[in-house]
């Protein structure tokens, strides 16, 4: 009896695999996604340094696309992926432009020369209305979005007259090659940078510690008495897949959601709004001693933010720094909608970087199975560890959303009932063998909290 409920489970998972494959395939064929890999302009660093610039009209994809995925990493001239404890990645950033047709990019944008074009998330006040966006988990996170979903560009009846549509990239990389304290720098500590005053030359509140305010382009982090490391060129090398845009694609909106967004209601002359004040930075104060004996250290910030056009969620991932242990976006009610979980590397090759977050656990929910609705109101979720304190880290969430999911009959050619019924139990199954892989994953990552607390600092030197 046993042996039949073993084999039967096994063809079940099997036969729910083959039915995704050949789901995705009837949907899109492979050979219609298109790959390109560009080059960012070149960026110069030395032990210390920082580099924290904007590049306008980058290299992209042109012409009405949707877009399927973005990665990217930092690579040496000789084409070589460089590690996190070398050249740590802070962040990057793509954000989507429409720029004036005469304005060439030779000098430096005014107003009217070009507007951003913001996503659907609910920051405002020129915060986190990028596209894309990671940093030193770029090389280990999944981006993809499946069929039939993607980003939606390039639509010329979007793009105003006079205008076309560019892409910008800001990239953000700290060179920690024989720097004091390679945490201390990744974190923006000001008293390592040396920084009193912000890059507008205005003083910073006292009882600032560290953050963007303190590693802008061109600061320098204190390095090892006697240190000598050349300067090197490096470039961000991303590489971008889409489609060609046709009406069978769905497109997703993206939100991005931050933990430290201070959002008010208030009423004026159109009625209720909101104001949304996106800090995008915070904090995370040491836990005292009673709580490292109760093994307590764990720093939990939650907010509670409203979702003005629902939709069915298709993708979400977290962005977190050094230290971050999960995040996780909820109904009112409790139940989990995502949670996005770091994962830490033990290694020294460039992408298993220890002590560094060099993964994020992403979401792909069935779609059509995970839907919010509009004006509905969610709990976002970051945990730190707070076994040492840190300064300039982050809580963001981003969703892709789409407002429909196709008719199942446009998907699949198979009869209804006999997909209904497989899917069911192969469902049992598969829920049972994810049962096992979720609690592997549990224990290897309680093993594994405990270990990367004492690496922040091995990270090689
Ligand atoms: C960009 O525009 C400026 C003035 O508008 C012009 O002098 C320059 O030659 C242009 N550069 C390119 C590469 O077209
Ligand atoms: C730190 O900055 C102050 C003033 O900006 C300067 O006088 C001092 O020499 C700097 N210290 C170091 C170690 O660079
Ligand atoms: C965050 O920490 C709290 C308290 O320990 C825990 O209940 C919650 O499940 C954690 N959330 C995530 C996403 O790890």
């Amino acid at each position: 009896m046993r042996t039949f409920y073993k084999g039967w489970w096994i063809s079940a998972a099997i036969l729910l695999l083959a039915m995704s494959l050949s789901y995705s395939q009837g949907v899109l064929n492979e050979n219609q996604i298109k790959t390109a890999v560009f080059l960012s302009p070149k960026f110069v660093l030395g032990p210390g340094s920082v580099e924290n610039r904007y590049y306008y009209n980058i290299n992209f994809p042109r012409g009405h696309i949707s877009l399927k995925s973005f990665n990217a990493e930092v690579i040496d001239e000789a084409g070589n992926p460089v590690p996190l404890h070398e050249t740590y990645l802070h962040h990057w950033v793509v954000a989507r432009y429409y720029g004036h047709v005469e304005y060439n990019d030779s000098r430096k944008p005014s107003e009217s020369d070009y507007f951003i074009v913001r996503n659907d998330g609910i920051c405002q006040k020129g915060v986190l209305g990028q596209y894309f966006g990671l940093g030193s988990e770029t090389r280990g996170t999944a981006t993809h979005i499946p069929d039939p979903y993607g980003i939606e560009i390039g639509n010329p009846a979007d793009i105003p007259e006079g205008y076309e549509e560019r892409w910008l990239l800001n990239v953000h990389a700290i060179d920690t090659r024989g720097v004091e304290d390679k945490l201390g720098c990744t974190e923006c500590r000001c008293d390592l940078y040396n920084i009193t005053v912000d890059e507008y030359g205005r003083p910073l509140r006292p009882d600032y510690a560290g953050g963007l305010r303190c590693c802008y382009d061109q600061t320098q982090c204190r390095v090892r008495h006697g240190f000598e490391g050349a300067t090197r060129s490096l470039y961000l090398r991303y590489t971008v897949k889409w489609v060609e845009w046709d009406s069978s694609l769905v497109p997703v909106k993206i939100y991005i959601f931050d933990i430290t967004d201070k959002w008010k209601r208030f009423n004026d002359s159109t009625g209720l709004s909101t104001e949304h004040d996106c800090r995008v930075e915070y904090d995370i104060e040491p836990c005292s001693a009673t709580d490292v004996a109760d093994h307590e250290c764990i720093n939990t910030k939650r907010i509670s933010l409203t979702m003005p056009t629902g939709g069915y969620v298709i993708y979400g991932v977290a962005h977190q720094h050094s230290g971050g242990i999960g995040s996780a976006l909820y109904r009112e009610d409790g139940k989990a909608i995502c949670s996005s979980i770091p994962a830490y590397g033990d290694g020294i090759e460039a992408g298993n970087e220890a002590g560094y977050i060099v993964g994020m656990s992403t979401c792909y929910p069935q779609p059509g199975s995970v839907k919010i609705t509009d004006g509905e109101t969610l709990i976002l979720e970051s945990n730190y560890s707070s076994t040492r304190g840190h300064t300039g880290v982050m809580g963001l969430f981003y969703i892709l959303v789409a407002d429909q999911v196709p008719e199942p009959e446009h998907l699949l050619h198979l009869p209804v009932k006999m997909y209904d019924k497989i899917n069911r139990s192969a469902y049992v199954g598969a829920a049972i063998v994810l049962v096992g892989i979720v609690s592997a994953v549990a224990i290897v990552q309680f093993l594994f909290r405990n270990k990367v607390e004492d690496e922040y600092q091995p990270i090689m030197t």
